[in-house]
Parts: structure tokens; C-alpha cells; sequence
């Protein structure tokens, strides 16, 4: 765990953004509070924050529509405040407010962007098809953009921030008015666009996003960035994942030998809630560890008693409710077993 000092990354490699001691205030608000932030290339970074956290600030200071009010900030190489129309050409952003014009068509709206990164009208055609393909606006292409809902409004602020193939790109709550369909598209998109090389900043109110997509992951809040690692490393300080399992109180006893067998400590039960909580320090791999040791003890998985016992013996399983057999299943989030984030403990 660090919080960078320079240009240097916590793995010894060159930063390819680099946040240096900055400061951005608006008259008495410190929007940012003395922020360092040193982000490897070929990533994706994740910083998370709450409403107001200074996540937009940052991003916007680093997308040189904004200057600090100290402090130093480069991508790059390039000093984003002395050289900004340098840094410009590294560098993509899709806002938290898609800026796209809405008396263009989505093709006129990319084309145009592509032709301000200095693409030839050739070029940019050819580039508008493809980044268009990957948002999965083809069909819309050529609809007015004000007859776009909001999300794809999104996605086209989003095309627009691929089309010049920056190096760097920053994505101020991508999925935010985005479907669940169209999320994990986008997710996929990201992904692919960092197996390919380029460095995506991304901020996020969810844990789960910059769980699932950010190799690094840093929390600010109140302009401070108050944490800062991989995602694995975040979760220890935060607490990890915690296990619930939701039991009939007779199967306790089984339940907290195979909760116990699994993760590092001791459950402790809920009487009150009928739930057993366990911290799972690795997260869904302690459910399906927790699976396999019920399966050893049991004969059947935690989620799946058999019926014939589940019908003749509502609760003859670790159980949500009674009758309905539920355990410490696959799936996180499912209705008796659940990885919980403890939250941004400080
Ligand atoms: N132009 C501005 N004038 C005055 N205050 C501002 C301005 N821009 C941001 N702020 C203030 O700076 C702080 C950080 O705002 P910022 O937009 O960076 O937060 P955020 O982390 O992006 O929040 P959200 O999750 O809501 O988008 C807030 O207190 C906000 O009110
Ligand atoms: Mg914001």
C-alpha cells in the first residue's frame, strides 16, 4: 500500500499519470486536498469516492479543463497545466455529463471529434465505424443525438473519447444511467481496451466496479485520498468481504465448523437476524471453499439440500427461511449468503 510521492508507482515502474501534492480549491470549498496519486500504464485505476468526494475535480484538472490551485500534474510526460494542448492529444474523456451535440447525427458527432484529434476525413470514417460498433450504436448512427436516450447518450460521449485512440483515457462514472445489458458491455469494452494497451482512469461510486474492472484502486474522500492499493489490498484494510449465512438456529453448530474450517475467524451469530457473519478474506473464493467443505460434511452442497429433506425437514439445511433451502451459495448477493462490503471504514 501507497499513496505515490511521484512518478514512480508502488511496482517501481513510471507513472503514466502523475498527481503531485495538488490542491483545488473553489472560493472555501477544498475541492482537493493535497492529492498524490502515481498511476502505472496498461491499467485500469479505480478511484472511488463518495458524491462531492473531489472525483470530477481530479478528473477534470487531469483533462486540462481545469487548473490546479497547486501542485503538479503530468500524463504522459507532458505537464497537463504548462503544456495543455500536448496533453490533449493523450489523452480521452468521457464526462459525467455526456457533451455530445444533440442537432448532430452520432456519426457526424464522432467524425467531428476524430477530426479535432487530426485524423484525416478517411481516418476518422473509418474509426467513427468502429468505435460506433464498439458502443453498440451502429443502428443509432445516424439518428439525431437529441432522439438518444440517456444512456446512449453516454455510450457516445464514450465512442467520442476512443475515437483519437488516446494512450490515456479517463471515464467519470461510466456506468452511471446505464443499463445492467449495456454495463457489462461496457465493462467488456474497457477491458479490451486495456488488454490493448491503453491506461483507462475511471471513477466510480461502486466497489463492485472497481472490483471488477481496476487493478488498482484508490478511495478519496473530501478531497483526501485516504487509501490507496490493489483491490485485494483494499479489501483487507476495509475489513474484506464479509460472509452472512443465513441458518436455522439447530444448524448453528454445523454451520460455524464449516464457516470456521473456510475463513480466518470465528463466526459470530446473529441471533436476532438468525445470520452467521464471517469475514471471507477471499471473497466469493471463501463461498465456494465453504461449499466444498458442506459437501464433504454433508453429502450435498450448502445451496442445494436435497429437496426430499428440504421438503420433509424445512430447515435440515443452513437456510434462509424456513422451507426454502439457501446456504453459503455461489452466488454473491444471493438471498442467504452474501460477500458484504463493510464500507469505507475511517
Ligand atoms: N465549479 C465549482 N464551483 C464550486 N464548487 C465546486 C465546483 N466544482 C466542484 N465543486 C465542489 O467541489 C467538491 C468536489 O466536487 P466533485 O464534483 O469533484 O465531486 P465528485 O466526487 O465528482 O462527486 P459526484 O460523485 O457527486 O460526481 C464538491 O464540494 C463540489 O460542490
Ligand atoms: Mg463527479
Amino acid at each position: 500500500m501507497s499513496t505515490a510521492q511521484g512518478a514512480i508507482t508502488g511496482d517501481g515502474a513510471p507513472a503514466i499519470i502523475a498527481v503531485r501534492d495538488v490542491v483545488k480549491t473553489f472560493g472555501a470549498v477544498r475541492a482537493l486536498d493535497g492529492v498524490n496519486l502515481a498511476v502505472p500504464p496498461g491499467i485500469v485505476y479505480g478511484l472511488l469516492g463518495p458524491n462531492g468526494a473531489g472525483k470530477t475535480t481530479l478528473i477534470r484538472i487531469l483533462a486540462t479543463l481545469l487548473r490546479p490551485t497547486s501542485g503538479r500534474v503530468e500524463v504522459a510526460g507532458v505537464d497537463v497545466v504548462a503544456n495543455a494542448t500536448a496533453a490533449r492529444t493523450r489523452i480521452g474523456l468521457a464526462g459525467q455529463f455526456a457533451a455530445v451535440d444533440g442537432y448532430q447525427t452520432g456519426r457526424e458527432n464522432i467524425e467531428m471529434v476524430g477530426r479535432l484529434y487530426g485524423l484525416s476525413p478517411r481516418q476518422a470514417r473509418r474509426r467513427t465505424e468502429e468505435v460506433l460498433d464498439g458502443v453498440d450504436l451502429g443502428q443509432a448512427a445516424d439518428r439525431l443525438v437529441r432522439t438518444y436516450s440517456g444512456g446512449m447518450r453516454r455510450r457516445l460521449d464514450l465512442a467520442a473519447s476512443l475515437v483519437g485512440r488516446p494512450p490515456v483515457l479517463y471515464l467519470d462514472e461510466p456506468t452511471t444511467g446505464i443499463d445492467p445489458a449495456n454495463r457489462m458491455e461496457l465493462w467488456g469494452l474497457v477491458e479490451e481496451l486495456v488488454a490493448g494497451g491503453t491506461t483507462v482512469l475511471l471513477t466510480t461510486q461502486h466497489l463492485e466496479e472497481a472490483d471488477r474492472l481496476a487493478a488498482r484502486i484508490g478511495v478519496i474522500d473530501q478531497g483526501q485520498l485516504i487509501v490507496e492499493g490493489t483491490a485485494d489490498e483494499l479489501k483487507d484494510t476495509l475489513g474484506g468481504s464479509v460472509l452472512e449465512l443465513a441458518t436455522a438456529e439447530e444448524h448453528e453448530t454445523t454451520a460455524v465448523q464449516v464457516l470456521a474450517r473456510v475463513a480466518g475467524d470465528e463466526p459470530a451469530y446473529d441471533a436476532e437476524r438468525a445470520r452467521l457473519r464471517v469475514r471471507a478474506p477471499d471473497g466469493s473464493r471463501t463461498l465456494i471453499a465453504a461449499d466444498d467443505v458442506f459437501l464433504s460434511l454433508t453429502g450435498h452442497p450448502t445451496g442445494q439440500a436435497p429437496p426430499a429433506a428440504a421438503e420433509a425437514h424445512p430447515g435440515s439445511a443452513p437456510q434462509g427461511r424456513p422451507g426454502q433451502p439457501a446456504g453459503a451459495g455461489h452466488t454473491p448477493g444471493g438471498p442467504a449468503a452474501r460477500p458484504a462490503s463493510e464500507g469505507q471504514r475511517r
